[in-house]
């Protein structure tokens, strides 16, 4: 357990909102890094204890990080994807070097994949790593939650379309289960320096994930494969900005190859329980998958 004091970063994200409550329960000093108070006083609730800290501060301005690390002594990085996710979280191990601070926890994610985002954390965990301070990576594989959009086609239809070959198989990760998996990280103190845990739950393919949903929302669901091209087509129309458009392009292509078909057990090992399953996610989130018409 960990006397010194926690930021934690990305705690109104995907993720945080799961962490925050995790972190609560256990006997820690924490400091949420937020870009707005108030509205982060509002997403995480009964999660802020009373001597719970919450400080401003965006990672695209160094400076206010250098101000809100003061004092801090484990950095729990995460942050959205972005374009410049790279600088930004270059601007936060900066400043928690400066700050003095001694251990980083960093969400990661697969940082083999030859793909901007995947490529931009090798390089934060490799400049973590040269820094000396003490570190662990949390490398966990493709979020449940990306089904919100992969399968958003199910809110007017039977059918999801993606470029994803129907015979690969991906093992996904619920993002309760990257909450749970950092928490006991992070208030373990030394029990995890130095190292990198790939986290995922059971592989599955696309055909999977249709019969899945089709169980599970009593509907005759199914997965509809289309080229390249025809995606980008569909995903630009949806708004998808340009830059993640090809990011996901080369995920996609790396995905093809059955690079993220691996399956650890890092979850039960380190979280203390079996990951949690695809029946499992769609069942607690059925609403956001019903048919709006
Ligand atoms: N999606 C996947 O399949 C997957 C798989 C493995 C790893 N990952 C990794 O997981 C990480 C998180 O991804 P996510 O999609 O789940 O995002 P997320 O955690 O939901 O990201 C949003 C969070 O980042 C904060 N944030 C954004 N810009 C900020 C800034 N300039 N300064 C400070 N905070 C900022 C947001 O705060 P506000 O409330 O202020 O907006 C929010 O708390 C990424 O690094 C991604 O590569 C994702």
């Amino acid at each position: 357990m960990p006397e010194g004091l926690i930021a934690v970063t990305g705690a109104t994200g995907v993720t945080g909102l799961h962490l925050a409550p995790l972190l609560a329960e256990r006997e820690l000093r924490l400091r949420y890094l937020v870009r707005d108070v108030e509205k982060a006083r509002v997403a995480l609730g009964a999660a802020l204890g009373p001597d719970t800290e919450l400080v401003a501060a965006d990672l695209d301005d160094r400076a206010s990080y250098e101000r809100a690390l003061v004092g801090v002594h484990t950095l729990y990085l995460n942050s959205g994807h972005s374009p410049v996710l790279e600088q930004q979280q270059t601007n936060a191990i900066e400043a928690a070097i400066a700050a003095g601070c001694e251990r980083i926890v960093k969400l990661s994610g697969n940082i083999d994949s030859p793909a901007p985002i995947p490529e931009a954390h090798k390089a934060l965990e490799a400049r973590i790593a040269a820094s000396g301070l003490r570190y662990t990576f949390l490398r966990p594989n493709f979020y449940m939650t990306n089904l919100h959009y992969l399968a958003a086609g199910l809110k007017d239809a039977d059918v999801f379309i993606s470029a994803i070959p129907r015979d690969v198989t991906m093992s996904m990760t619920d993002p309760r289960d990257v909450a749970d998996l950092a928490a006991a990280v992070i208030a373990d103190d030394a029990g995890h320096d130095g190292q990198g845990y790939y986290q995922t739950g059971a592989a599955v393919s696309l055909d999977d994930v249709a019969d899945t949903f089709s169980r599970v929302l009593d509907r005759d669901i199914h997965y509809r494969m289309v080229n390249v091209d025809v995606w980008k087509d569909i995903v630009t129309k949806r708004g998808l900005p340009s830059w993640l458009i090809e990011h996901q392009v080369k995920m996609i292509g790396f995905a093809a190859n059955g690079a993220y078909s691996y399956v650890t057990n890092v979850t039960g090992e380190i979280a203390g329980h079996p990951a949690r399953t695809l029946e499992a996610f769609i069942a607690d989130y059925s609403g956001a998958f019903a048919r709006t018409s």
